[in-house]
């Protein structure tokens, strides 16, 4: 992941959740919500790359505790000044890169940042986010399915296969994103011999991965 990555979301911070209040997706953010508050029942939850809390909010519902985590000072301050209900969720400044892999959480959370993840360190994300989880461990992935009118196009593919997109903020700016959408195919082979009870999701306009260690 690169710093222009990071400077993006630092800069669309205040106007990041208007994303999810596009009309074709609330079905999915839905039953996303639903299956996630399901799947983190009860459990302590290491969330990466929270962003502004939008789905920390919603797993807090059914989770004991969430220990939230992203790099961006600015989406941390706006996830902060949420009220959450009844799991315990504490946020932190971290780079996924540099967590503590001496501590070991039940179950872990990653809604869209495989697809910012480029695929020359795909290998490296999978094991760093492994790397955080107890054997036996519960780890949910979630991220974009790419459908024709509902997302930004592509503008650009890289020698590495990986997918840009052009996104202009409400300032004005125009950012060259990385945005790569893996097909439930190229999950479960990526997954192949690392990840146990594996099981892609696919919605209309998301994946969910879900696998154990
Ligand atoms: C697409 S947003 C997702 C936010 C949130 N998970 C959601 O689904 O609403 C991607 C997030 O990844 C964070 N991020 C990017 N690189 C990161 C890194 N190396 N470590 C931690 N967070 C990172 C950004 O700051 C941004 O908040």
């Amino acid at each position: 992941m690169n710093d222009n990555l990071i400077k993006y979301y630092h800069d669309r911070a205040a106007e990041y959740e208007k994303i999810y209040s596009r009309p074709e997706r609330q079905e999915d953010l839905q039953h996303a919500a639903t299956l996630l508050q399901a799947l983190f029942k009860d459990k302590d939850v290491l969330e990466i790359a929270c962003g502004t809390g939008y789905w920390t909010e919603r797993i807090a519902y059914t989770a004991r505790s969430i220990i939230a985590t992203d790099i961006n000072k600015a989406v941390l301050e706006i996830a902060r000044r949420k009220a959450y209900t009844n799991a315990a969720v504490n946020f932190v400044q971290a780079d996924i890169y540099k967590l503590d892999s001496g501590k070991k959480y039940e179950s872990l959370f990653g809604g869209f940042i495989w697809s910012h993840v480029p695929l020359q360190e795909l290998d490296r994300f999978i094991a760093t986010v492994n790397a955080q989880v107890k054997d036996a461990g519960l780890v949910v992935m979630m991220d974009n399915i790419y459908v024709e009118g509902s997302n930004h196009p592509i503008v650009y593919t890289d020698e590495h296969g990986n997918t840009f997109q052009e996104r202009k903020l409400e300032d004005g700016t125009i950012h060259r994103v990385l945005k790569n959408f893996p097909s439930a195919d190229f999950l479960k082979e990526k997954m192949q011999g690392i990840a146990k009870d594996m099981q892609v999701i696919i919605l209309p306009y998301y994946w969910i991965m879900v696998y154990t260690l």
